[in-house]
């Protein structure tokens, strides 16, 4: 057997037969799954997990609600975390998702928490909803630090589409680093929040979009729009404002195969987070790199934060491509 490299090209003699392999062939052998946690944060700290439930500090505010993955036993007790929460969020008998937050009588209905990272520095408005959600996914603090470098990198103007986005911490990340960004929700008061966020963070220029992202990015690729950078953290199931329905399972390949689509083959990235439970970041990979293509790096795995006593907390997956 004899190799020898040729540019981008290797030639490979194995038993009298001649194999042509590329670089960025090898490249795509390259499995790597990377543990990724948040590393700027002083507004959040996960105190304790256990018992399907987290304890976590947002600012000054300590809340207690429900965290499907935390199977193991809390470290702290019962009354240490009844004595530490300002607010304990209680489930609805009759519903999965919803029910109602129990407060101390100092516990405001409304916070801010900032986060800095180089020149990003982020004000996000906080409040307790029905849903358990306070506003913020604090995991995704690693995923802002990425887009951020990446748009610096693309280069100021870059134009970002943030996708299911929320209440913006990824838009706000993308636009503190100079770029032209396209926040897409189907949720209007969500969309509002963001904008509140926007102003808080003394930043400005987001285009908002109250839209079904699908209809969203059928009609950009029609219209023969390019982006350098997409972001996209889809939910299992939800709703256009129409009543569209996003199953994940079901719409997944139309949505990133478009996103493709509109993505530039060069100094462009793409982010994709998944936060089902049981979803692969290997899942993530083999979807966005056969629908998207090549690329010229890539990092995926698990997003988590540690608790104070040491128990990690799987927070969803990640997939990240970039082009130079
Ligand atoms: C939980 S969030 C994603 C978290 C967000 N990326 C972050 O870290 O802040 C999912 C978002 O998808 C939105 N959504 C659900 N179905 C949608 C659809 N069909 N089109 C657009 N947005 C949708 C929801 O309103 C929600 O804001």
């Amino acid at each position: 057997m004899g190799c020898m490299v040729a540019g981008y090209f290797i030639f490979c003699e194995i038993e009298g037969v001649y194999y042509l392999y590329t670089l960025i062939e090898l490249k795509k052998h390259d499995m790597n799954i990377k543990l990724l946690t948040p590393s700027h944060w002083t507004d959040y700290e996960l105190i304790d997990s256990g018992a399907f439930e987290k304890l976590e500090r947002f600012g000054k505010q300590v809340i207690a609600r429900p965290e499907p993955q935390a199977i193991w036993n809390k470290s702290l007790s019962d009354a240490e975390w009844m004595q530490r929460a300002d607010a304990y969020f209680r489930k609805d008998k009759q519903s999965e998702e919803r029910g109602e937050w129990i407060c101390k009588p100092k516990m405001p209905q409304q916070w801010f928490v900032n986060y800095r990272f180089g020149e990003m520095n982020l004000r996000m408005r906080l409040g307790l909803t029905s849903f358990k959600h306070v506003g913020i996914f604090p995991e995704q603090a690693e995923n802002w630090d990425f887009i951020y470098d990446e748009v610096k990198r693309v280069g100021e103007g870059a134009r970002v589409l943030n996708l299911f986005a929320y209440t913006g911490g990824a838009s706000l990340a993308a636009k503190s680093a100079g770029a032209d960004v396209t926040h897409v929700d189907s949720v209007k008061p969500v969309v509002t929040w963001s904008r509140e966020n926007m102003e808080a963070s003394g930043l400005d220029g987001i285009r908002w979009i109250v839209d079904d992202a699908l209809k969203f990015v059928r009609r950009e690729v029609k219209r023969g729009k390019k982006y350098d950078g997409i972001i996209l953290d889809p939910p299992a199931y939800g709703r256009g404002p129409n009543g569209e329905k996003w199953i994940l399972q079901e719409n997944i390949n139309e949505l990133i195969s478009l996103c493709g689509q509109l993505l530039e083959s060069s100094h462009s990235f793409l982010v994709l987070n998944l936060y089902s439970m049981g979803l692969s970041a290997l899942l993530a990979r083999s979807v966005v790199r056969q629908l998207v293509g090549d690329c010229s790096g890539e990092q995926f795995g698990e997003l988590y934060f540690t608790d104070s006593f040491g128990k990690a907390l799987p927070l969803g997956v990640y997939y990240r491509l970039w082009r130079e």
